[in-house]
Formats: C-alpha cells, structure tokens, sequence
C-alpha cells in the first residue's frame, strides 16, 4: 500500500488541524527608532516603513500596535551628535530620551509591555557598545555604566531590559543594579547569542551609530561558532536572565533551536534590519512577495522554537495575521 502523508494536506481544514506551530500577533515585538523633536517622522531609507520618531509619534504608532494585538515595543534611540561622548554620559541620564519616551509610552498605554535597549552604541563618540579605553573596549569599565542605564530606563518604567552589548558579566552586573535599586519585577533579556553580524546595516544608518573605528568582533560571536553559544546559555542563566535572545534570526535558525533544547527560559529571536530590508528590497523590484516571504520567515523563526520574535514587520503581520482568521 502507498504511504500517502498528502492525505494530512488535502485541505485547508485539514491543514489548520495537523499545523504543528502557530504564530500570532502575541508573540511579536515591534522595535522603535526614538528622536528629539514634536511631530516629526524622518523615514530610513534602508528601512521603507520605518521612520526615526519624535515621542508623540511614537507612542501614537505604539496605539496602533497594541490596537492590533502586538502586546510589546522595544525603543531604541538617536542621540544628537553633541550629546555623544566616549563614556556614552548620556544613557544615564534619567531625563534623557528614552526615560521620556519610556514614560509617555507607560501613560499613554500601561498595559502596553515596554523593552528598552541596554548598550552604549547610541551615545557613544566612538559607537561601541562598551567604553573605549586607550582604543580597546573596556569590559569591566562598562558595567557600572551599563548598570547605571538600565536602572534609569526601569525607574521611568521600562517592563523589560535588553543588555544587547555582549559585555562579559552584564547581566549579573544589570540584575544586582536593578535589586539594589527596587526594581526586582523588571525582566531582564540577554541578548544571549548575539552575531557579530553584516545584518545589522540598516539599524546603524537609522541611529548613526555605527564603530567610529574597528568592529565589533572582540564582544560579538563569530558566525562560524555554534558551541560557543553553550557557555552564553549557562552564564546568562546562572546570571539571572528571564529570557535568552538570539540575534539574527533565519541564519541562525540552528541556533535558536539549541537555545530552545539546552534552556527552559523563554527564547527571543530578533529579525533584525537587514533581513526586513532585504524582502523590502526584493518586494520594491517586484522579485518576491513581501506578505507571503514576512509570515513564512516569522513562521520558521517560530518552528525553529522562538517563543518570542522582535520584527520591523510586526505592524505589518499583525495585519495579515488578523485579516487571515
Ligand atoms: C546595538 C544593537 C544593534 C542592534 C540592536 N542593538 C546593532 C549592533 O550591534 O551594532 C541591531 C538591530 C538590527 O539590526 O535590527 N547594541
């Protein structure tokens, strides 16, 4: 007898039944380009649809989001140039951009979940995510620095925060701060495995915050390593992570899965700039359907066993998400 498996695919009905992994509106995170100003959106060329946003636009594309069932947005911000300086000063201020727009997003949308960035890139002078000493990066100068940031983004009422600087020791360092300061509620997200990845272009022209100098090789992974990622797992969790991330996505599919099977904690993955601007780009010459191609990448993230994924196609797919039930 012929072993027939298109049985289970015979129709849509029967798809819905047999399909093994799900994906939703509820398991994305929209990131966020934050600026200075009122009322001013200022598009990214490498990113079509995304725009470097003052606070009130922000908390009004955070509306829609939440309207549409995203349950998260991360903020990342664009430092003016003049406020820049080797020990990143500005991160630490409790007044500074992302305190603001952490405040007004919490007001605006308390139920909203609220992820801020933990690094110094954005303020740096040299556009590193650690200090720069003597034109080396300084781990352990970092920490406190570090530390220091995350505590200001969690007293404006940051629900979440994500050292994504791969600095050795970060997320103990971040976690005691947070205690000592009150704020044991406040999760913390490693960027666990994180890449030291050609990926990331777009995110740097949309914050200027690319390395002034070097690269970002002595704190980010080697794409080439797959083990190394064990000893990131067993040191973030011994740390204190609540999740573990794994940054980018669809090329580091196999190392999603290991994070899945070697940690109970929860797996993020983000989808990072460049491979959204990759289908924009494709999708602009008429070489690939961008709906299609955004839902079934989003999709194997989810099979891989993200239970988490941070998208620039969150606005996007949660749309198609719900226009499909
Ligand atoms: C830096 C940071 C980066 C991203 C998130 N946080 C870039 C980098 O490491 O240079 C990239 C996100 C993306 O490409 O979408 N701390």
């Amino acid at each position: 007898m012929l072993e027939r498996p298109r049985r289970n695919r015979r129709t849509a009905g029967i798809r819905d039944l047999v399909r093994e992994t799900h994906l939703g509106p509820e398991h994305l995170v929209l990131p966020l380009f934050v600026q200075e100003g009122q009322g001013v959106a200022t598009p990214i060329a490498s990113m079509p649809g995304h725009a470097r946003l003052t606070v009130d636009l922000l908390v009004e594309k955070a509306h829609e989001a939440f309207a549409l069932g995203v349950p998260a947005v991360e903020v990342f911000p664009r430092i003016p140039e003049e406020q820049k300086d080797a020990r990143g000063t500005e991160s630490t201020n409790a007044a500074g951009l992302v305190p603001r727009a952490v405040r007004a997003l919490k007001q605006a949308l308390p139920e909203l979940t609220v992820i801020t960035d933990v690094a110094l890139d954005p303020y740096s002078s040299d556009g590193h995510d650690g200090v720069v000493i003597d034109g080396r990066i300084d781990n352990d100068a970092s920490l406190p620095i570090l530390a220091a940031m995350a505590v200001a983004q969690a007293r404006a009422g940051a629900d979440v925060v994500a050292p994504s600087d791969m600095m050795d020791g970060r997320i103990a360092a971040v976690r005691r701060a947070l205690d000592e300061a009150g704020f044991s509620d406040v999760l913390v997200c490693s960027y666990c495995c994180k890449y030291a990845s050609a990926f990331y272009g777009p995110f740097r022209d949309a914050l200027d915050s690319a390395p002034r100098a070097g690269d970002k090789k002595t704190y980010q992974l080697d794409p080439a390593n797959y083990r190394e990622c064990a000893r990131e797992v067993a040191l973030d969790e011994a740390e204190g992570a609540d999740w573990l991330m794994v940054k980018p996505g669809l090329p580091y599919a196999d190392v999603i899965r290991f994070v899945r099977d070697t940690s109970s904690l929860p797996v993020a993955v983000y989808h990072v700039s460049g491979e959204y601007a990759m289908l924009k780009a494709a999708a602009e010459r008429g070489w690939l359907d961008y709906d299609r191609c955004l839902l079934e990448s989003l999709m194997c993230l989810r099979r891989a066993g993200a239970d988490i994924i941070f998208t620039y196609g969150a606005l996007e797919a949660a749309k198609l998400l719900r226009s499909r039930r």
